[in-house]
C-alpha cells in the first residue's frame, strides 16, 4: 500500500509544474535593467535585440529543444551546459529554475559567461535578427 502511495506522490510531483512569476519587460524597462546589471553600454542594443528575438522580453519563456534540453528565460540559456535543475550546477553554477523568475541578476551573469565563451553567435535569435542589422536603441 505504501509503495502505491509513494508512486502516486511521485507522479504528482513530476507532473506538477510550479507557476513562476513572469514578467514581460518594455524595451525601455529592459534597457534600464540591463544597464543596472552592468552590461556594457556600447553592447546594450545588441543584448536588447537578442532578448527581443529570443524570448520576446518574457522572463519565464521555456522552449524544449529537439535534444531534450530546454532554453530558459529572458536570454534563453540552455539547460544542458549552463545550469542544473533542482540544485546549483552547470557552467554558471545556478539552478535552471532561477532563470525563469523576475530576478534577472543571475541570468545576466550567466548570459555574460555564455557571451564571453561563445560570443553573440551562440544565440540563433541574435544571428537571425541582430547580426549585421541596424540596431535601434531605446532612449529613455
Ligand atoms: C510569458 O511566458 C510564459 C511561459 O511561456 C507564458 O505563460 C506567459 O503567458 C507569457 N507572458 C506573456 C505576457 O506573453
Ligand atoms: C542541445 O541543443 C541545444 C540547442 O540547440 C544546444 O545548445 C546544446 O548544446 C545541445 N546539447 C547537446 C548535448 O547536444
Amino acid at each position: 500500500m505504501s509503495k502505491v502511495w509513494f508512486f502516486v506522490g511521485f507522479v504528482f510531483v513530476s507532473v506538477y509544474v510550479p507557476e513562476f512569476e513572469s514578467k514581460v519587460f518594455t524595451k525601455c524597462g529592459l534597457t534600464k535593467e540591463l544597464l543596472q546589471n552592468k552590461f556594457d553600454r556600447t553592447l546594450v542594443g545588441n543584448w536588447v535585440c537578442l532578448i527581443e528575438s529570443e524570448s520576446a522580453k518574457n522572463t519565464s519563456k521555456v522552449i524544449v529543444k529537439a535534444n531534450g534540453s530546454k532554453s530558459l528565460g529572458l536570454f534563453q540559456i540552455n539547460s544542458k551546459d549552463w545550469c542544473k535543475f533542482g540544485s546549483k550546477g552547470g557552467k554558471c553554477n545556478i539552478k535552471c529554475e532561477d532563470l525563469l523568475d523576475e530576478d534577472i541578476g543571475d541570468d545576466s551573469i550567466c548570459a555574460k559567461m555564455v557571451q564571453s565563451e561563445l560570443g553573440f553567435r551562440a544565440w540563433e535569435g541574435w544571428v537571425r535578427s541582430c547580426y549585421r542589422r541596424s540596431i535601434s536603441v531605446a532612449h529613455c
